[in-house]
Order: C-alpha cells, then structure tokens, then sequence
C-alpha cells in the first residue's frame, strides 16, 4: 500500500502531466486558428469548419491502458496513451484535409511522430479519418517538455459517422449486430461517395467563378 507521501506524490504528478497536456492543446489550437486566419486572410477561404478540443478522462486513460494490457502508471500513460490531448478539425472537403496535413507538417516547432491515413485506407469498420500524432513544446520557468497531441483532421461527413459509429460501439460493447455494422459499412460507403461529389461539385463552382469574375 502506499504511503500518503506516496499518494501526495502522485496526485502532484498527475496534475503536474495533466497540466502539460492542457498547455499543449491550446498551443496546438491556437497554432491551428492562426493557420486558419491566415489561409483566410491570403486565400479568402477556411479550410477548417471547426476545431474541437479535448483532454482524455482519467477514466478512459486508465481503460486503455488496462486494454493495452498495461499498469496503470504516470510513465505508462506518457508512453503509451498518444490521445491524452486530442484536436479534432472538421473541414468541408477532403481536399481540405491534406491541405491542413501539409501546413501542420511545415510548422517547424511541431514535430509529426507517426501519420495514419484511414482516408486512403479505411478501417475495417468503414472509419475513415486522418490522424496525427505531432509533439509541441512546453515552455515551462526551468525546462522545455515535447508533449503529444493527437490531431484527427475528417469531414464533416466523416465526422457525422464516426459519431455514430462510436454510440453504437459503445451501446453494443463492440459487439454490434452484424446487419448494423453491414449498414454502417454502407453509410461509409455512401458517405464516401457524397464526399467526392460535393468536392467535385465546388471544383466546378470554383472554376465558374473564376471564368466569370463579376
Ligand atoms: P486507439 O484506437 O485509440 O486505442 O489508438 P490507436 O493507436 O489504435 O490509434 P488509432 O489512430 O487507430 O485511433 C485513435 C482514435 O481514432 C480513437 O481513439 C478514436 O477517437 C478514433 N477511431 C479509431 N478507430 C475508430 C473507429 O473505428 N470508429 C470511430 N468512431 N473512431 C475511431
Ligand atoms: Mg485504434
């Protein structure tokens, strides 16, 4: 059992982390809207319809690290939990996300540690989303901290599914029945399909405006 000064000492940890976290999403958010005002400002265009942010629930840090088949540590949850900060940025056109993609991997204090693409290769699931994990340093008084931040960069319809793929996941405990997951395989599927035909659909409109300068 430990000791209360034990106890003491991880609480303070904890919070010491979780502060770094916290840091490291608004820098990340706010590096995020700069580029967004800026694309605006030389572009007049956003490819980010918006960005949501959150920190990862001790709970759930715990639960993955279980499912990871991990003790429950501070060094465990820094090694192995990448999603403790999460940014989300929901755009209109797929397009737009390898434009984001771009742009973060040039910011030069941003290091990108692993890229997943399940735009190009969707998850069995039919999940489709750009991922990536990037650190960002944390200017604290006596040190500089690289921290994780994952950054999932999806469509509005992309998002649209995946948020209901994941009620359903978690109402059914993983186990959906089979003509669910069949269906939400479909909807990807169609999701997929309204997604080329709306940036299809913008090309076109895009290059009539620019025929037609008024
Ligand atoms: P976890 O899946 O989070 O354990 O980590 P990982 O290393 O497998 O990373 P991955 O890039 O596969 O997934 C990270 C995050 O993407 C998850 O925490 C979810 O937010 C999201 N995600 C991944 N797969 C799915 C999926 O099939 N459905 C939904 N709705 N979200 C998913
Ligand atoms: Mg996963």
């Amino acid at each position: 059992m430990e000791t209360n000064t034990g106890v003491k000492d991880s609480v303070d940890s904890w919070k010491t982390i979780m502060f770094l976290y916290n840091a490291a999403l608004k820098e990340v958010g706010t590096k995020l809207e700069i580029l967004n005002d800026e694309f605006q400002y030389v572009h007049q265009y956003n490819p980010i319809e918006h960005i949501k942010t959150r920190i990862k629930t001790a709970e759930s840090i715990v639960q993955k690290l279980k499912r990871y088949g991990h003790e429950s540590s501070i060094d465990n949850m820094i090694k192995y939990v990448n999603d403790i900060a999460g940014v989300r940025l929901i755009c209109s056109f797929t397009s737009d996300i390898y434009v984001l993609a771009e742009m973060i991997g040039k910011q030069s204090d941003l290091k990108v540690i692993s890229i997943k693409d399940y735009i190009k290769h969707p998850k069995e699931s039919g999940y489709k989303s750009y991922h990536m994990l990037v650190t960002v340093p944390i200017y604290l008084s006596d040190s500089i901290v690289d921290t994780k931040v994952e950054i999932q960069i999806r469509t509005i319809a992309m998002d649209f599914w995946a948020s209901l793929e994941h009620k359903i996941y978690y109402k059914f405990e993983g186990n959906a029945p089979d003509h669910i997951s069949k269906e939400l395989r479909e909807c990807a599927d169609m999701i997929s399909n309204l997604d080329e035909k709306m940036l299809s659909l913008n090309n076109e409109i895009q290059n009539f405006a620019i025929q037609r300068p008024d």
